[in-house]
């Protein structure tokens, strides 16, 4: 099984080109099965989650061409309406084809998603909004079967906490719903913003995009359309994190500080300072030691939960303490005991983490556990004295493109081994 091997103390100095975002192009991809005609969707990411999500299309009947320029999907006919659970094991995104699959075929079966390292990830809500809009729904051997032989109905839907997948999912079969459907409490994530400007390019009628209200107006049908997806923001943060651990100063092309709204504000009070330039953002470290700054997850526009493991291996090295709040996954301190394995002085309260900065992390072996934990172990190893050696890189790989090679290229001592 591949590992990373870093040997850390290098500055970070350079460009990285930020890559189109993961959680924009999963949904993306699954909006190809909601027309017949040809999707193109220009810079989708090299992702093994993407390749997940590319081998269930094909399963279930999509065309899946891959590019110099992203990807064409096209549906002409659908020979599956089952996602089975050896995909959605794999990735949890899968559950995105659910509602697609029912506005176009009528039906979709999809395994329950089941655990999952960062915690229950339940999906009640994409349930209850597909009754909401007139589908049929039962629970059998572990697959949901959902059904609309009639086609689906508009309807209000409120989600009674913010879901982004849940959103994305009810936004994608409402556009083939007959009548007006309102999703209400919807996920307000830059994500959800990209899938609804895809939608409306493929004809579909949907307003509100952005606040947390959305509001489509079904049609009968959906056309092609040609859609870029937008950069990777968790990336973007990652980066910009990176750069500052080290002391470094580094362009993040691609990058955008509207992506960012909160996660700039808060490196502003560490002492980074970020910089926008034409397509791209410009940041560097403090020229003294990072000052702690508290962070507390919450839906877009708060911290995204995907950016606290780095964010606390950035608070690691800082002058004074961080107080560091999940509020979204109930599980996601997982590289908290990684973190203090390399000499990091974290302790865990509940939902809270309280993170004292020392002078110096130490390099370890360590345990990838998740996507995001995975990173901010590569984080912390840029910086430690020695070498750190990670296992279980697969988890990085879900998520991250060609993650040595970026770094490499602004001067990091990173490498895979095998
Ligand atoms: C998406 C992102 C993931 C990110 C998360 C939160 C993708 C592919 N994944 O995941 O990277 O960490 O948003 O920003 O975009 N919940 C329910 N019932 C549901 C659905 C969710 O109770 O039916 C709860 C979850 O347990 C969690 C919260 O809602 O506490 C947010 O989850 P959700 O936004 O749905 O996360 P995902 O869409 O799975």
């Amino acid at each position: 099984m591949d590992k990373i091997a870093i040997r850390g103390g290098n500055v970070l100095q350079g460009d990285i080109k930020i890559s189109g975002a993961k959680n924009a192009a999963l949904p993306l991809m699954a909006a190809g099965l909601l027309t017949d005609k040809a999707l193109e969707l220009i810079n989708i990411p090299d992702l093994s989650d993407v390749a997940s999500m590319a081998e269930l299309l094909t399963q279930l009947g999509v065309v899946v061409d891959k590019n110099s320029q992203g990807m064409r999907l096209c549906t002409k006919n659908l020979i599956s309406t089952t996602a089975p659970y050896d995909v959605v094991r794999k990735m949890r995104a899968s559950v995105l084809v659910l509602g697609p699959l029912v506005a176009r075929a009528g039906e979709a079966h999809v395994s329950l998603p089941g655990g999952c390292a960062i915690g229950i990830r339940p999906i009640d809500l994409h349930l209850k909004g597909l009754e909401a809009l007139g589908a049929k729904i039962t629970l059998e051997d572990g697959y949901v079967n959902a059904s609309a032989p009639q086609g689906l109905k508009g309807g209000d839907f409120t989600f009674p906490v913010v879901s982004v997948t849940g959103t994305e999912n009810l936004l994608m079969a409402a556009t083939l719903a007959q009548g007006e459907t309102r999703l209400i409490n919807a996920a307000r994530e830059p994500e959800v913003a990209d899938l609804a400007h895809c939608l409306n390019a493929m004809g579909a009628k949907i307003s509100g995009i952005g606040t947390d209200t959305l509001i489509i107006e079904g049609v009968k049908s959906l056309e092609g359309a040609t859609h870029q997806v937008i950069a990777d923001r968790i990336e973007t943060g990652t980066y910009a994190m990176a750069a500052a651990l080290t002391g470094g100063h580094v362009r993040l092309l691609h990058g955008r500080l509207d992506l960012i709204p909160t996660v700039a504000p808060l490196l502003l009070q560490s002492g980074v300072s970020l910089e926008e330039e034409e397509n791209a953002l410009l940041i560097k470290a403090p020229s003294n030691r990072l000052q702690g700054v508290d962070m507390m997850t919450e839906p877009f526009p708060g911290f995204a939960t995907d950016l606290q493991a780095q964010w606390m291996a950035l608070m690691t090295l800082s002058d004074g303490a961080s107080m560091i709040t999940e509020t979204i996954w109930e599980n996601r301190f997982m590289h908290v005991p990684e973190l203090c394995r390399m000499g990091a002085n974290i302790t865990v309260h509940g939902s809270s983490a309280l993170v004292r900065g020392v002078k110096q992390l130490k390099g370890a072996p360590v345990m990838a556990t998740d996507l995001r934990a995975s990173v901010s172990l590569v984080l912390a190893g840029l910086v430690a004295e020695g070498e750190t050696l990670i296992n279980r890189v697969y988890h990085l790989d879900r998520g991250y493109e060609r993650v040595e090679e970026k770094l490499r290229g602004c001067g990091a001592d990173i490498e895979r081994v095998r």
